[in-house]
């Protein structure tokens, strides 16, 4: 399948004719389904839409920390949803981001470029001004916040979620930097389907309180002369869920945690890029004692 015929799946998506942003009520007209039942959409006021035209990345730089710096947009042509070859039903992805959403920026680049072979149909958030989330518009990807608080009761219920996310046919879901604990709602109504990333090999560095650079100050601290990202199912629990992908990056003696956090989130981007490439494959096997594993696309009797 030609680039550009994989780029628009995700454009395919973008029925909206009418736009509403997150700080006022939502009133879009949307045009008809697949994707969205007006009966869903238009009772939702927590999912904001920008009107976009089809759109592709370009000439992006996949090591940037944040969106903002990432490619140039390109209205592209249509895609398929199968492909004939093989049989694979095309992925819908969502993304759950808190700050500057790199790791959503060289996923949605690399489905865009069609590497992977899935769309990333919506972003949710728990920030609503969060650089992910203000790319995600500018994408003209719908962005849903999550979950509702006292200072944000325009957000999503847990129920409210799993029923948008269903909406949108999500196949997998994806944490890139989303800091709220995943309600078990959702990892009952999305079993062995909700990946995250982390920035220390786990199970060293993880649980409540290790995240962002608190996680790297740790590990220099610690002396470890080796970190990198890991990937792991999530289950109700911070960072304990099955590792399913990791990266060694070395530390190095004089490393301050910009350095080694920028070190590693080079390696994140690659490293989840893959792993989404693999589950939009059905690639990803479980053993019997229920550790996942990857099949090499070369070939599915190794992994990786
Ligand atoms: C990454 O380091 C990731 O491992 C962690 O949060 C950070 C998100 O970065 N969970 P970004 O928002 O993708 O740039």
């Amino acid at each position: 399948m030609g680039s550009n015929s994989m780029l628009s799946g995700f454009c395919s998506n973008t029925r909206i004719s009418s736009i509403q942003s997150t700080k006022t009520p939502f009133s879009a007209t949307l045009l008809p389904p697949p994707l969205f039942t007006p009966s869903f959409a238009q009772s939702h006021k927590w999912v904001s839409f920008k009107v976009s035209p089809c759109i592709s990345l370009r000439a992006s730089n996949r090591n940037t920390r944040s969106c903002r710096n990432s490619a140039a947009v390109q209205v592209v042509g249509m895609s398929s949803s199968e492909d004939s070859r093989t049989g694979l039903k095309r992925k819908k992805l969502a993304v759950f981001v808190s700050g500057g959403g790199s790791n959503f920026c060289s996923i949605l680049e690399a489905s865009l470029q069609g590497s992977i072979f899935g769309d990333i149909v919506v972003l949710v958030t728990n920030k609503r001004g969060c650089g992910g989330a203000e790319f995600a518009r500018e994408k003209g990807i719908p962005v849903i916040l999550f979950p509702k608080t006292k200072d944000e009761a325009d957000g999503a219920s847990p129920t409210d979620l799993v029923a948008a996310l269903r909406g949108f046919e999500v196949d997998f879901v994806l944490l890139a930097g989303y800091l709220k604990l995943i309600p078990a709602e959702l990892i009952r109504a999305y079993p062995k389907s909700i990946l995250n990333i982390h920035p220390s090999l786990l199970p060293a560095f993880g649980g409540k309180g290790y995240y962002g650079m608190k996680v790297h100050k740790a590990v220099i601290a610690s002396g470890a002369r080796f970190s990198g990202p890991t990937i792991h199912f999530v289950d109700e629990h911070y960072d304990t869920g099955r590792i399913l992908a990791q990266r060694v990056v070395p530390v190095s003696p004089n490393d301050t945690p910009e350095d080694l956090a920028a070190r590693v989130l080079q390696e994140e981007h690659r490293l989840y890029v893959e792993v989404v490439e693999a589950i939009c494959e059905d690639r990803i096997t479980w053993r019997q004692d229920g550790v996942p594993l990857i099949r090499r696309k070369e070939n599915p009797n190794e992994f990786r």
